[in-house]
């Protein structure tokens, strides 16, 4: 079980930072929670995703990349970041047809879902000019807990007990992209500038957008931003089943932002996603019927959730 190999890690090490402990319940291969556990091929496990709500989502911003790749003379070769069960990549290939559509997942490729190459690690991308795309993959990496504690900085660690894990904190030495004030947490994706470092050899000309749910970092500052899930619910006791629990954070897009810049590429605007869909006219997409995926994705899901979309220029 998940927990008795935490365990002995923790035995072995004394304690873990939070960022590991993150890793082995997500991306564990034999128990991880995305690894091993949400690969079922229905939509929402514990979660429902934009393009699991409803296909307009997929539909729209297709119609959006196929614009885009003709400003920018882009030919349509798509890679996806952490395309989950591939709604979003069914829908779009459909929609638009393109030249090649790859997927970068952990997980196994669903039986289903035809006309996509699935790729596991970026070393297995060949350099290209066009799209990179994504929705909710940078809040599933795994990420630090800082917390401004009586002035200092301190970093969450878990420890265990006669076999039970339990929350301790330990002096950061380091600096974190966004002041927090006191009392207050950030949680810091530490693992994005070597992903986008990565990615930005990969991606010799093309553009960039994801979806992901979060804000610049004085908007959340002062929010809680960490939060597990466990069947559809959000939990408290997130220590209790590890593997089961889906854990994340809310995405500081400043700092998505900057590392995109450090790492070769140019911002280029920030929206939400609600004036995204009805920009890109999503109303003329949306099925008969389909009012309430409409309100989750253009209110509920369209307040918290932003588009981030930038550019990368062919390197010198
Ligand atoms: C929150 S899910 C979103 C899935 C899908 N994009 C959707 O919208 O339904 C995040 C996905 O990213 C994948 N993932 C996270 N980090 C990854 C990495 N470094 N390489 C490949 N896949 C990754 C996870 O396995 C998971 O399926």
């Amino acid at each position: 079980m998940l927990k008795e190999k935490i365990v002995k890690e923790i035995r072995e090490k004394g304690f873990i930072p939070f960022d590991r402990f993150v890793e082995i319940c997500l991306y564990d291969p034999e128990f991880g929670y995305y690894t091993r556990k949400r690969t079922g091929a229905n939509p929402a496990e514990d979660f429902v995703t934009a393009p699991e709500v409803s296909e307009s989502f997929g539909k729209t911003v297709a119609d959006y990349l196929k614009r885009r790749a003709e400003e920018l003379s882009l030919p349509l070769k798509i890679l996806e970041l952490g395309g989950g069960k591939g709604f979003l990549a069914k829908d779009i290939v459909e929609t638009l047809n393109p030249e090649s559509y790859t997927i970068l997942e952990v997980r196994e490729k669903p039986d289903w879902l035809k006309g996509i190459n699935w790729v596991k690690s970026l070393k297995e991308v060949e350099p290209f000019e066009g799209i990179v795309i994504s929705n909710e993959f940078f809040d599933a990496f795994p990420f630090k807990r800082i917390k401004n504690l009586n002035g200092e900085l301190r970093e969450v660690v878990v420890r265990e007990k006669n076999g039970e894990l339990y929350e301790d904190a330990v002096p950061f030495s380091g600096e974190i992209p966004c002041q927090i004030g006191e009392g207050e947490e950030y949680c810091f994706f530490i693992g994005w500038e070597e992903f986008l470092r990565e990615l930005s050899e990969k991606l010799k000309r093309g553009l960039f957008i994801t979806f992901d749910y979060g804000g610049k970092c004085r908007e959340i500052s002062g929010r809680k931003s960490f939060r597990a899930f466990r069947r559809n619910r959000l939990v408290e006791d997130y220590l209790s089943y590890p593997g089961e629990t889906d854990l994340t954070a809310l995405v500081d897009f400043d700092y998505l932002s900057s590392t995109l810049e450090r790492t070769g590429f140019t911002v280029e605007k920030l929206t939400h996603q609600s004036s995204f869909l009805l920009e890109n006219g999503i109303e003329k997409i949306l099925e008969p019927g389909g009012a309430p995926q409409a309100l989750m994705l253009l209110v509920d899901m369209g307040r918290k959730f932003k588009v981030l979309e930038a550019t990368r220029a062919r390197s010198r």
